[in-house]
């Protein structure tokens, strides 16, 4: 940046700044004086004086150095509200996301401390400001009828905090008893007025990252879709058997194929991915199909059971099998997620 001009004399700046702005130093000087509240109520004139000459020399070297900028931003304020300056004050554009994602968490009603976790994780990335998200993605957390007195009580203690529940008509609480079809079939009558453009079945033991998960979703097509991790885990070919539990997605029009299909209404009963994969098969649905392996995986096991486990990776878009607390935070933290937490001589944790 080049050094400023030599200051002038004090008069050729009086005159400079009077023959382009509005206001005389004098006029300024009068309002604070009359005004009693302005920023400066007890100064003397010649502190006044000693005040005011930086800030004309300021806004001497800055129509002198920078007459463009002093243009655009004049014209900013004169078109009335702040509202015209977003973009020039640097806040976010708000824009429109690339598509819409429904994601629902398949769990019972009463694990309370794992929604609490969930809604923690995916909270605080659905809010980030750092990592806004090019996608519209909604988390809904996904029971079949309520059974106990104190659900009836707790769960809408729920929704009314978080109204992030669906209560499922017509299933037993067994993922494996129709759930998922049921999940597919209502969700597809619920939207069908605002569709998403995926739906994601996911469980409550694993934790997807959702800058990763959308950017991988953003580039697949938005039709007859089937997205997620390959079973069997030494396979990475889609269309060899179906996508693992743990999370897949599919596109909306497969959703509400699903919620009309006699295929699907036939065989509701049974294991629930291997199931949505046969229905896509016996339909002759899902042409678009994508492997997230590796960045869907399992947990690492001291001893791996099979190869859909390994270690976590920069690349993870979500890892299942977080069956405890110590598994939560050992995935959370290596995906640096309490990294934003200030100082603060509330806490201090080691
Ligand atoms: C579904 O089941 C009904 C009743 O058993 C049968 O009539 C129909 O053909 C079946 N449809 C399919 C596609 O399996
Ligand atoms: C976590 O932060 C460390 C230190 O800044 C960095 O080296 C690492 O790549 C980050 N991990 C992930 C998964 O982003």
């Amino acid at each position: 940046m080049p050094s400023p001009p030599p200051p002038p004399p004090r008069n050729s700046l009086n005159e400079s700044f009077m023959g382009n702005g509005n206001h005389a130093p004098q006029q300024v000087g009068t309002k604070q004086r009359h005004g009693g509240g302005g920023g400066f109520p007890r100064l003397s004139a010649s502190s006044k004086a000693l005040v005011l000459l930086p800030l004309l020399l300021l806004a001497f070297i800055f129509l002198f150095m920078y007459p463009k900028e002093f243009e655009l931003q004049a014209m900013l304020s004169a078109c009335g509200p702040p509202a015209a300056e977003p973009a020039a004050a640097g806040v976010a554009v708000v824009r429109k996301p690339d598509f819409r994602l429904l994601i629902g968490v398949l769990t019972r009603a009463d694990l309370y401390e794992r929604r609490h976790m969930l809604r923690m994780v995916y909270g605080l990335q659905l809010a980030s400001p750092e990592e806004p998200l090019a996608a519209h993605v909604d988390v809904r957390y996904v029971f079949c009828r309520l059974y106990k007195d104190d659900q009836r009580v707790l769960v809408p203690l729920e929704i009314l905090v978080h109204d992030d529940v669906i209560v499922l008509d017509g299933c037993e609480e067994n993922l494996n008893g129709g759930k998922t079809y049921t999940f597919l079939s209502t969700v597809a009558r619920l939207y069908a007025d605002e569709p998403y453009d995926y739906v994601m079945k996911a469980d409550d033991d694993i934790f997807l990252r959702l800058p990763q998960l959308v950017a991988s979703l953003g580039e697949m097509p938005r039709d007859d879709m089937y997205y997620g991790a390959t079973i069997p885990c030494d396979s990475m070919d889609p269309f060899r058997e179906y996508m693992a539990g743990m999370a897949y997605a599919l596109s909306w029009d497969l959703v509400q194929w699903i919620a009309t299909s006699d295929v699907a209404r036939n065989h509701s009963v049974g294991t629930e991915d291997m199931l949505t994969g046969l229905w896509l098969r016996i339909g002759d649905k899902g042409k678009n199909r994508f492997n997230a392996k590796p960045a869907i995986h399992d947990y690492l096991n001291p001893v791996p059971v099979d190869q859909c486990e390994h270690e976590f990776m920069p690349s993870t878009i979500g890892v299942h099998r977080l069956k405890s607390n110590p598994r939560w935070a050992e995935a959370l933290k290596y995906f640096n997620f309490t990294a934003g937490l200030k100082p603060s001589k509330f806490y201090k944790i080691d």
